[in-house]
């Protein structure tokens, strides 16, 4: 089984604030950070320190290059990542408020100038019994997602960010998705965690499904059980790629043949180490902190 992420390489610049601004008002930050980043990077990240081997597919443009010499540290497999010294590298820039939660805006460069024959290139090396993760930061989805259908590759899609071009999507041919409360709101028009459930259950009968609830914890379910993980409290720092470092660990345990049980709690612990430090992907901790 060979494990593919195709997603988004950020470049993240974090800005601390007393509050998250609010329309029409100016504000001094307390300092600014950069930090490597993207839902994409942080997630093969996390998956690598949790101990799978991850082939990173995506682009980067002229400033990038850090990035990409951060996968290899982490021992990430970079030949699908394609440096484009003519395209300005996706970035962020990121709000931190005292009290660690975050504001994001995206500007998706590098990461929405994906080409459907780099596609077809990338997916000629995977093919039945072989995995894919992706999230929704990155152009080109809907092709994305047929061709590695046709070609039998288990999907697992965190639909994240959320939007109109995802929904377009055929998503009935995901089998995991993993989830917060927002998505799954933007995805069923309910904020009612039973109603979330009946209606992707019905929508998609044969998937599997991870929602995660913040600090109210996170739970499992598929069309027949359902399995919940309290989260463990911790001073928080910085909630960027919480969420990230969660389904890179929750997929590692399963791909390791744990059950949801363990997956949920691994995950939550790695996600509530994430928490208590600062930026994206630097904030995600290896296999054996999670022990300690
Ligand atoms: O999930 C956190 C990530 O979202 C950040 O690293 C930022 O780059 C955005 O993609």
């Amino acid at each position: 089984m060979k494990f593919l992420n195709y997603g988004s390489l950020n470049i993240d610049y974090v800005y601390r604030v007393d509050h998250i601004l609010a329309p029409g008002e100016t504000l001094s930050s307390k300092g600014r950070e950069i930090f490597p980043g993207g839902k994409g990077l942080n997630q093969s990240i996390a998956l690598a320190r949790a101990g799978v081997e991850v082939f990173h597919a995506g682009r980067i443009g002229k400033e990038g290059g850090f990035l990409l010499d951060l996968c290899r540290e982490n021992g990430i497999c970079t030949d699908f990542i394609k440096l484009d010294e003519n395209a300005d590298c996706g970035h962020t820039m990121i709000q931190v408020d005292a009290n660690g939660e975050n504001a994001i805006l995206l500007y998706g460069g590098s990461n929405q100038q994906q080409e459907k024959a780099q596609m077809d290139e990338v997916l000629d090396h995977f093919g039945r019994g072989d995995v894919i993760l992706l999230q929704n930061e990155i152009n080109e989805m809907p092709y994305l997602i047929d061709r590695a259908y046709e070609k039998g590759l288990t999907i697992f899609l965190n639909p994240s960010p959320m939007d109109e071009k995802l929904l377009r999507c055929d998503l009935e041919k995901i089998s995991w998705f993993l989830l917060n409360e927002v998505e799954a709101e933007q995805l069923t028009g309910t904020k009612d965690e039973e109603e979330i459930r009946i209606e992707l259950r019905k929508r998609y009968p044969g998937a599997k499904f991870v929602l995660t609830l913040g600090k109210e914890g996170a739970c499992y379910f598929d069309a027949e059980e359902s399995v919940f993980q309290e989260s463990f409290p911790v001073k928080v720092v910085d909630t960027t790629a919480a969420g990230d470092t969660f389904t890179g660990y929750f997929i590692a345990e399963l791909l390791k043949g744990g059950t949801k049980e363990e997956a949920l709690r691994i995950a939550s612990r790695a996600a509530s180490i994430a928490v208590s430090r600062k930026g994206a992907s630097t904030s995600i901790p290896y296999r054996k902190e999670l022990d300690a």
